[in-house]
C-alpha cells in the first residue's frame, strides 16, 4: 500500500513540472518567432527596430492589448498581434519582461548629447535624466533604444492622424521643437545606462 502511494506521489511530482514546463516551452517557441525581427531574445541589431528584451511587462503587455483591441495605431505590429490570445500576450510580455535590458549606446556628437540633454529636460520626470530609470511600470526604457526607431516613435506620438493612447506622452511629444526630435532621440540613444 506504502509503496503504491510513494509511486504515485512520485508520478504526480514528475508530472507537475513536466505541466509547467510545456507551457514555458510554448511561449519560447511563440518568441522565437519574434527574433527574425527583434533579434535573438528580443535584443534587437538595430535601426528602426525596437529592442524588446527586458522592457517591463506591464508596458509590453499594454501596448500589444492596445494593438490588438485596436485602440492604437502600429505600422507593423497590429496584424500579426491579432494572431495572438491574450493568455499568449501575457505570456509574452512576462517572457520579454523576464529578459535583461541590453542598451546599445550609439555614437553621438558633443553638441547632439549637450543640446539633447537640454531639449530632454521635460521627459525626466518620467523617463529619467538618461532615459534609463522609468518612474513606474508603464514606462518604456529609452537609454541605449535605437536611436532611429525613438524618432519614427516620437513622430506617431506628435502626428494628431496617428492613433495612440497615451495621453501625457502624446501632450510632451508635441511640445518638442520640431528641429530637437532627432536631438532627443540621438540623445538617448547615445546612453549607456
Ligand atoms: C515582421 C517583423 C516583426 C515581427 C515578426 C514582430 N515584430 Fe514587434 N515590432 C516590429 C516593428 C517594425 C515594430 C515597431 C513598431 C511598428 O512599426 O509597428 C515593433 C514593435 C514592437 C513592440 C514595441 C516596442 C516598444 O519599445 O514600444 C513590441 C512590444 C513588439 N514589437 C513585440 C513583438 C512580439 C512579442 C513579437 C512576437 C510575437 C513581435 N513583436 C514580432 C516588427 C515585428
Ligand atoms: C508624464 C510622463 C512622461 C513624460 C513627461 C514623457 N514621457 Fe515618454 N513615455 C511615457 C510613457 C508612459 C510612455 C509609454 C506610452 C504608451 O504606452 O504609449 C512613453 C513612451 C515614450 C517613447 C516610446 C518608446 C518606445 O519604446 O516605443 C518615446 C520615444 C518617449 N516616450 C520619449 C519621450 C520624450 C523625448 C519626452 C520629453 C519630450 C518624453 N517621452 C516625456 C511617459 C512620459
Amino acid at each position: 500500500m506504502v509503496k503504491k502511494a510513494r509511486i504515485a506521489l512520485a508520478a504526480l511530482y514528475l508530472a507537475l513540472p513536466g505541466a509547467a514546463a510545456l507551457a514555458a516551452d510554448n511561449i519560447e517557441g511563440l518568441a522565437r518567432t519574434c527574433n527574425n525581427c527583434h533579434g535573438t531574445g528580443g535584443v534587437s541589431v538595430g535601426q528602426s527596430m525596437p529592442s524588446i528584451a527586458g522592457l517591463s511587462e506591464s508596458y509590453l503587455k499594454n501596448i500589444m492589448m492596445e494593438w490588438k483591441t485596436g485602440a492604437r495605431a502600429s505600422a507593423n505590429m497590429t496584424r500579426l498581434i491579432k494572431g495572438y490570445t491574450d493568455d499568449e500576450i501575457a505570456g509574452l510580455a512576462a517572457y520579454f519582461g523576464k529578459q535583461k535590458w541590453t542598451p546599445q549606446p550609439q555614437k553621438a556628437s558633443a553638441e547632439v548629447l549637450a543640446k539633447g540633454k537640454d531639449v530632454t529636460e521635460r521627459c525626466e520626470t518620467c523617463h529619467g535624466a538618461t532615459g534609463g530609470q522609468p518612474d513606474d511600470k508603464d514606462t518604456p526604457m529609452l537609454a541605449g533604444q535605437w536611436a532611429k526607431y525613438l524618432e519614427l516613435e516620437l513622430m506617431k506620438y506628435r502626428d494628431e492622424g496617428f492613433q495612440m493612447v497615451h495621453k501625457k506622452m502624446t501632450k510632451n511629444a508635441r511640445k518638442l521643437e520640431e528641429g530637437d526630435v532627432k536631438t532627443a532621440t540621438e540623445y538617448f540613444g547615445a546612453q549607456s545606462k
